[in-house]
């Protein structure tokens, strides 16, 4: 995940591959919330690890349910029905799906068996309303206190043991402004329906009808049998209680597919479809039904129970005025689509979305302006013309990781019918975390750019100058791949010493080279499916490496697997020819230099860290000796490129010299 302030995508022109979605986000609460309350272990596969998943599994811990991590299962040991502990101050950070079904849960528990819990979390978590809820709560004898404001959060729920709950008449609950007021009660209420049946009813027309389908479901996975009268009249008949199922799958999170599909309707339209996995026609999540809005607008679908492929069909897609009341998530995507469509389209019947992470409505039609378009917004409805001229921006997420998603779709504006070459930054893009932590490297894996779009660092310089410190560091500061291409070197030195080829053979080693099988994992390097990330650090690999650089075949071998390292968002590619002949068209090229006293001591205090024995003087005469050499070698000797920005860290420190460099790079790249 990305912990940056920003990240900015390039211009992007195209999509395709395969992308394996995380779990859901509402199966994955409800069903540990579930689990949490009932008797006995349950074990839960592909749980969504995310922020609102976290929290969840922090409140159950403290609740005094078994949480363990096995390995990607998860087993939870509920309470049975039974409170173990009884006082608890739990924080929710901004997770609604944590806190409206404790809040019933806990509150009903306190009631019958006594108790106190403290309820709070992040700011917006206060600004969002919960009052509805608790409305229902105190008809039925549960004592709620409003700790802030009246009707939000944070709440207290208290009780004293050997309580009665007042179930005899309907419970009456709000629908009209979020369903999730009647999922908390429907998850909660099986609590107090051991004697007799507890009646649900629903005041007003209930919103997102298929978020209510997807709490029944898994309520009858737990053994709770609900029965319904359309959405206005729920029964939860009397003996009721959580069982089990024993084991649980949680299904891939069908908003996030959104995305996914909405890549596939604008981006895949080289022959290959954006293939995604994880949901497909059996899902049990309204949001599925995202894919018939898609494909109102053009995207070629097909799909199996747990897979969906999508093309772009209709090009520009077509513009749609669609009640999303059945789809308030995955709406948000449909109004970035809006951005590449043949007219005006109007998302209506979603004021939902106003009291989300943030009001999304305002947010939306904010950032959608900041791209080009002209947006219209009303208290429950959107409305999107799509851009005449792209805009350079600068997006705002508003701490909303649907924002962030649906936001990074507008950097395919190469592709629109009047098309832009506009770079989209993203702010904050670590928010993501709530529901989607890989949202930016999943795409980075499917989307492509034209090259000359995607923006190159290079830093060069002289062994032990510190590149690959200074390189590793920008690279994570900006969110852009890595190329460390000494290691490329190395890698082709080991090779042909595992060949028994001698490494003077210009022509084998560089047939070598121009096989080699070698694969990136985070900062492990598999060559021929082996990690030879140690063997690849040792002084030996460099020594080996320095011999087969200086074959004009070899380098020229390595040079097409060096250009494929430019991908979306961006490249920091570091080595001594990065800027002069792999990249000459670097966006900004850095030739970091250092006294040879001063890399000899290094190069020492490295050496020393890892065990091994040096002597300053004799470090020091190697370096000379190397520079001298790699300065008259004949390919690709060491000078820096006519346009690069000397940086001599003899007296810096790191940080400062990255601080630099990021100056430098801010300098290039000017955005709102
Ligand atoms: O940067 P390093 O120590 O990992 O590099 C290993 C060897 O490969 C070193 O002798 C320089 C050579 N090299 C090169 O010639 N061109 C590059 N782009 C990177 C490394």
């Amino acid at each position: 995940m990305f912990k940056i302030p920003f990240i900015d995508l390039p211009p992007m022109r195209g999509a395709s591959g395969r992308i394996r979605l995380p779990g859901s986000k509402s199966i994955s609460n409800r069903v540990l919330l579930l689990a949490g309350l009932a008797e006995g272990t349950t074990v839960v596969h592909d749980l969504l690890q995310s922020d609102d998943t976290e929290v969840m599994l922090d409140a159950l811990r403290q609740l005094g349910c078994g949480v363990e991590a096995d390995g990607a299962r998860w087993r939870i040991t509920g309470l049975g029905g039974q409170l173990a502990i009884h006082e608890a101050t739990l924080f929710l950070g901004n997770a609604g799906t944590a806190m409206r079904p404790l809040t019933a849960a806990l509150a009903v528990l306190a009631a019958l068996q006594g108790g106190r819990f403290e309820l709070s979390g992040v700011a917006r978590m206060h600004e969002r309303p919960i009052g509805d809820l608790v409305d229902a709560l105190r008809p039925l004898g549960c004592t709620v206190d409003d700790l802030g404001h009246p009707g939000y959060p944070p709440l207290l729920l208290r009780g004293t043991d050997g309580g009665r709950l007042n179930v005899e008449k309907p419970i009456r609950v709000r629908g009209d402004v979020s369903s999730q007021f009647l999922t908390a009660l429907l998850l909660a209420l099986p609590l107090a329906a051991r004697q007799a049946k507890v009646v649900i009813e629903v005041d007003g027309e209930l919103i997102s009808k298929p978020y209510v389908e997807i709490t029944l479901n898994l309520l009858a996975q737990f053994g709770v049998d609900v029965q319904r009268d359309g959405f206005e009249r729920f029964t939860i008949p009397a003996g009721s209680r959580f069982a089990t199922p024993g084991r649980i799958h949680v299904e891939g999170d069908a908003s996030s597919a959104s995305y996914f599909i909405a890549l596939g309707a604008i981006a895949a339209h080289g022959g290959a479809p954006v293939h995604i996995e994880g949901v497909g026609t059996t899902s049990i999540q309204g949001d599925i039904r995202f894919v018939d809005a898609a494909k109102a607008m053009g995207a070629q679908v097909r799909s199996g129970p747990n897979w969906i492929d999508v093309h772009r069909g209709a090009w520009p897609l077509r513009a749609i005025t669609l009640d999303c009341n059945h789809i308030p998530d995955a709406a948000m995507t449909l109004a970035v689509m809006a951005l590449y469509a043949d007219g005006p389209s109007r998302l209506t019947n979603i004021a939902s979305w106003r009291v989300k992470e943030t009001d999304r409505i305002a947010a939306m039609a904010a950032e959608l302006r900041k791209v080009g378009a002209t947006v219209t917004e009303g208290a429950d409805f959107i409305e999107v013309v799509p851009p005449k001229a792209w805009h350079d921006a600068s997006i705002r997420t508003y701490d909303d990781h649907r924002m962030a998603m649906c936001l990074s779709l507008a950097a395919f504006n190469p592709l629109s019918i009047e098309p832009g070459h506009a770079i989209v930054r993203i702010e904050d893009p670590a928010c993501v975390g709530k529901t989607f932590p890989d949202y930016f490297e999943s795409l980075f894996d499917l989307a492509s750019a034209h090259p000359d779009d995607i923006p190159v660092i290079a830093v060069d310089g002289p062994s032990a100058s510190g590149k690959g410190t200074l390189a590793g560091s920008i690279a994570e500061h900006l969110g852009y791949h890595l190329l460390d291409s000494g290691a490329l070197y190395r890698a082709a030195a080991l090779a042909a010493t595992m060949d028994g080829i001698p490494l003077d053979d210009e022509p084998a080693v560089a047939r070598v080279a121009a096989r080699l099988d070698l694969r990136f994992e985070g900062d492990r390097i598999f060559l021929r499916g082996k990690d030879v990330s140690e063997a690849l650090r040792h002084e030996d690999a460099g020594t080996l490496a320095s011999r087969v650089s200086s074959h004009p075949a070899v380098r020229k071998a390595l040079h097409g697997l060096q250009l494929a390292f430019r991908r979306p968002p961006g490249l920091v590619a570091d080595g001594r020819d990065m800027g002069t002949v792999v990249f000459p068209g670097a966006t900004l090229k850095v030739f970091l230099t250092a006294s040879a006293a001063m890399r000899a001591d290094r190069r020492l205090k490295q050496l020393i860290s890892k065990g091994i024995n040096a002597t300053i003087d004799s470090l020091r005469a190697d370096l000379e000796a190397r520079d001298a050499r790699d300065k008259s070698r004949s390919a690709a000797p060491l000078k820096p490129a006519e346009d690069a920005l000397l940086l001599d860290n003899s007296e810096m420190s790191i940080d400062e010299s990255v601080e630099l460099v990021l100056k430098w790079w801010s300098e290039r790249r000017p955005i709102r």
